[in-house]
């Protein structure tokens, strides 16, 4: 049994004052059986960490370097979140494979240093829209998924979120069919690679745009643990109807 995860990406988002958000997210989600984590930017992680001491709230990161320590002006290693408190990192998003030419090998790497750090590794993969137009997705997905995601992996571990690049911040959605097609892909894959125990405990997370309005929708489709939602996750008012949509989610 796969516990749900709904998972916040505030990007470059936030500042102390928006700890209030956090607060906020804490006190109304009272589900044990829903997992939550928020990822702010690094700035705000260790506060965010004392805010949510006490509550069923996971505090993570966006990325982190391959390396534990060393002259690597501006980046952040896996132990240093793992010191200010966080359990999670997001690894591989499409923003960080555009923005700075992130390859899969790098984000394998990554997630190898994560889980040398306890550190959960959230694992993005996701096609472009012309990609997706030339009816190459699945291989796309396969590539990325075969690259990224390192032998380290276990159920615990290591999360899966399939962020069609096009569906992000663009108020885009992918289809229930497509979400579906992709997701039992991947989790096919994964079975294929894993075995079927680990296979199976790996979670998959839809991101691309989920809003209190189409959460309920996107949380029926087989193999959808949980979403990794930007925009939608940096206030209270928005992030917990999604988190509400999954507590009532009955496919899994
Ligand atoms: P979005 O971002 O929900 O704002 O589309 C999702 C993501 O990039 O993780």
């Amino acid at each position: 049994m796969r516990r749900k995860l709904a998972a916040g990406n505030w990007k470059m988002n936030g500042l102390m004052e928006d700890l209030e958000q956090v607060r906020s997210i804490c006190v109304a989600h009272t589900d044990p059986a829903v997992d939550l984590l928020i990822c702010p930017p690094v700035t705000l992680v260790s506060g965010a960490v004392k805010v949510a001491q006490g509550h069923a709230l996971q505090i993570g990161g966006q990325d982190c370097h391959a390396l534990g320590a060393g002259a690597h002006t501006g980046d952040i290693s896996a132990s240093m979140l793992r010191d200010a408190g966080a359990t999670a990192v997001i690894l591989g998003h499409s923003e960080r494979r555009a923005d700075h030419d992130e390859s899969s090998d790098d984000v394998r790497a990554k997630a190898r240093a994560a889980h040398a750090a306890g550190l959960m590794a959230v694992i993005c993969v996701g096609e472009s829209l012309t990609q997706r137009e030339a009816a190459n997705t699945l291989d796309i997905i396969g590539g990325q998924l075969s690259s990224s995601v390192p032998d380290t992996a276990t159920g615990e571990n290591t999360v899966i979120a399939y962020e069609p690049c096009w569906a992000i911040g663009t108020g885009l959605t992918a289809s229930p069919d497509q979400i579906g097609e992709v997701h039992d892909f991947i989790r096919a894959r994964l079975e294929r690679r894993f075995g079927a125990g680990v296979g199976r405990s790996v979670r998959l997370l839809y991101g691309g745009s989920v809003k209190p309005d189409n959460a309920a929708l996107i949380f029926g489709v087989s193999n959808v643990d949980g979403a990794l939602v930007g925009g939608a996750s940096l206030k209270q008012a928005d992030f917990t109807p999604i988190i509400n949509a999954l507590e009532g989610s009955i496919h899994i």
